[in-house]
């Protein structure tokens, strides 16, 4: 698209750009030491920057083993972005990995925070409940 201002990128955003795209788009806060080991070591990541400003204000990423699980993470888009498709493009594109590069039969998983819901409804993903729910660490 010619006057397409985005700008697909198949790596992580940086340090601050991780932090600050969680917390603008209302995720939980994290810190620059956190966000190091989710920008180095996770088994996916993709973002979109906005060219004219040269800011990155979409992201995902894939938390997986390689072999059979995956977890999505991160979907976040600045809230002045939202619902122009950039959450839909990066959840295809993480998915597209796992078709690609993993084995026959992942298990993909992920907390669907509401905001989300809609989105990996209409891309197939179902509720866990009642075989299995989320926890976590209280
Ligand atoms: C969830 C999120 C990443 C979606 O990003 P996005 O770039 O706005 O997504 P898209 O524009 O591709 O929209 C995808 C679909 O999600 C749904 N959707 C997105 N925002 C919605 C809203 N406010 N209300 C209802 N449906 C919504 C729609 O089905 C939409 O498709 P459509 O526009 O064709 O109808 C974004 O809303 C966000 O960052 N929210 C805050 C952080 C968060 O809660 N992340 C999810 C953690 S699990």
């Amino acid at each position: 698209m010619q006057d397409d201002p985005y700008v697909f990128r198949q790596s992580a955003p940086s340090i601050a750009e991780y932090v600050r795209l969680r917390s603008t788009s209302g995720l939980s806060p994290r810190t620059p030491e956190q966000a190091a080991g989710a920008v180095a070591n996770s088994w996916a990541f993709c973002h979109v920057r906005h060219a004219p400003t040269d800011t990155a204000v979409a992201m995902g990423r894939i938390i997986g083993d390689g072999g059979w699980y995956f977890h999505i993470a991160d979907m976040a888009t600045l809230p002045d972005h939202q619902r122009r498709g950039l959450g839909r493009r990066i959840l295809t594109w993480l998915l597209d990995e796992i078709a690609t590069r993993a084995p026959a039969n992942p298990y993909v998983t992920l907390m669907a925070d509401a905001p989300g819901r809609p989105l990996y409804r209409s891309m197939g993903f179902v509720p866990t409940e009642p075989h299995s729910i989320g926890m976590r660490l209280g």
